[in-house]
Formats: C-alpha cells, structure tokens, sequence
C-alpha cells in the first residue's frame, strides 16, 4: 500500500530535480487516475485478463521506469489517437486542458507536457514494485 509519506517523498525529490507543482504531483495523479483509469485497470492499478498490471511497468521493462513509453501512451491516448485496440475510449477531454509543463525526461530529453499527463506519470511511478 501507498503511504502519503511516500508521496510526499517524491514530491519532494521532484520539487528538487524538476519543479512540482500541484498540478503535477503524484497526488494529482492519483485522483485523475482515480476518475480516468480505475475503470479499466483497476483501484489497486493492478490490471486484470485483458488491461495490464500498471504496478508492474518497470518489472516488464526490465527494472528500469520507461518514462518516455508511458508519457507517449498517455500523450497519445488523451489526444485521441488509438492507443489501446479494441478497447472503447473513454473521453479523456480532462487530461488535455491542463497548462502544459516542460518535462526533462529520465533520457534527457525536454518536452511539454499538459499538466494531468504529468501527474499521472508520476503516480504511476510512485506504483512500481
Ligand atoms: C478502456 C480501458 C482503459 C482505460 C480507461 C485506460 N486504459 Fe491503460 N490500457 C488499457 C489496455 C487494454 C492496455 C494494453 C494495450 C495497450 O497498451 O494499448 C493499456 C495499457 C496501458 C499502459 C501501458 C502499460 C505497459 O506496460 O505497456 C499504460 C501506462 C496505461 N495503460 C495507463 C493508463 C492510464 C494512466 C489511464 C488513465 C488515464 C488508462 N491507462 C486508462 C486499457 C485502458
């Protein structure tokens, strides 16, 4: 189980490295997943038969936290683009009208983001075991 104190820990990491706003903090993410994603993945984020363990993303990349792959998926996702076949989307109107917010990514890049992506991929980060 998550602990606020985890959450605060890395916001506090975050706040260092990056900058972390309100918009962009695990907690954020929390309840956007909460609204967004639970449905199909899960309260516990742990997937199901057909919708993957998100608890598991790192483990499935071989340790390390793909970043760029998530930030993609839910880039891609929110802005209406197919990226979960077969699946019906969902209006993910919401994720989109954040503020965008530049990201330095683990592999060094710099991008723009809108707010709630980031927030999510935040929390999902706080998930991995
Ligand atoms: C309609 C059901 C559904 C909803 C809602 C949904 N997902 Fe998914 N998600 C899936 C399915 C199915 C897959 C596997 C197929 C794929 O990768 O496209 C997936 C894959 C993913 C992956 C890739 C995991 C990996 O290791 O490859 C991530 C990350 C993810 N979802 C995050 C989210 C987040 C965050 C939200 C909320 C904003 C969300 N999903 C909402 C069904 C859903």
């Amino acid at each position: 189980m998550m602990t606020q104190r985890r959450l605060f820990g890395f916001c506090a990491l975050a706040t260092l490295l990056a900058g972390c706003s309100p918009w962009t903090s695990p907690q954020a993410g929390r309840s956007l997943y909460a609204q967004n994603c639970a449905a199909c993945h899960g309260a516990d984020a742990q997937g199901g038969a057909q919708v993957p363990d998100l608890t598991r993303i790192a483990a499935r990349a071989g340790g390390a936290y793909p970043q760029r792959m998530v930030l993609d998926k839910l880039d891609g996702y929110a802005r209406g683009a197919v990226a979960y076949q077969g699946a019906e989307m969902p209006n993910f109107g919401d994720l989109l009208v954040g503020r965008l917010t530049r990201v330095e990514t683990d592999q060094g890049l710099s991008r723009q983001l809108p707010e709630p992506i980031v927030a999510l991929d935040a929390y999902l980060r706080t998930l991995q075991r």
